[in-house]
């Protein structure tokens, strides 16, 4: 039988349809988890107990993957443009909030005090690199803003960006807010992705 072939550029990635299948047998909405949790076997961020945050938190799977690290003594609150659908424990709360929200009472429903921030937060992308990466470090400048403010002393701070001239000098100003920082490219991105994690360790 003649094998059928798909053009080029319509390859199948092996790297996603490993980790996608992976999620979805494991019960994650989205492949995403993984890079979270190989964040997490290497800085041990997340503990029993903790107060985390999650920026862009839908489809839910940094959430679920978060409350299971921090047990129900913990809480994760995740917020997100989009409403998660997926069902969660009862010490998470997603609310459908943007995070250039100016409502005082919204960001008071967020609370504050949290051991870790996290922003996986994503923009839609447009295909023109520069563009993407702007729009990336502007929503990475303010999930930095919301850590800073909203962060405990000693807390962490885990934030995507996708890779830009910018990135190195957002990544200085991080550092001043931290004891330590890294940049970290999990595994599990894309090969062809653009993205990196900034991790903030022990807020000063
Ligand atoms: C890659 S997804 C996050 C996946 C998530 N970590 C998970 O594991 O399920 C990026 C998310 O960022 C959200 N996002 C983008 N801009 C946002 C904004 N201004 N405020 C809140 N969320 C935003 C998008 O709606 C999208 O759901």
């Amino acid at each position: 039988m003649k094998k059928y072939m798909k053009p080029d550029g319509f390859r199948k990635n092996p790297w996603s349809d490993h980790y996608t299948h992976l999620a979805r047998k494991t019960g994650y909405p989205a492949r995403s988890v993984f890079k979270l949790q190989e964040i997490q076997r290497k800085y041990r961020l997340i503990k029993k107990g903790h107060r985390i945050l999650d920026l862009g938190c839908a489809p839910g799977s940094w959430m679920m993957y978060a409350s299971e690290l921090t047990g129900d003594r913990g809480l994760v609150v995740g917020l997100d443009l989009k409403p998660v659908t997926v069902s969660l424990a009862p010490h998470v709360t997603a609310l459908v909030m943007d995070v250039f929200s100016e409502d005082a009472s919204a960001w008071e429903a967020v609370g504050s005090g949290f051991n870790v921030v996290l922003s996986d937060m994503a923009p839609d992308t447009t295909g023109a690199k520069d563009v993407d990466a702007i729009r990336s470090l502007q929503l990475s400048e303010r999930a930095f803003s919301i850590a800073r403010d909203r962060l405990a002393s000693g807390g962490s701070f885990v934030c995507k960006i996708f890779f830009g001239e910018d990135v190195k000098a957002f990544s200085e100003i991080v550092r001043k807010a931290f004891s330590q920082l890294k940049l970290f490219k999990p595994e599990a991105i894309r090969k062809a992705s653009r993205e990196i994690y900034i991790i903030g360790m022990n807020k000063l």
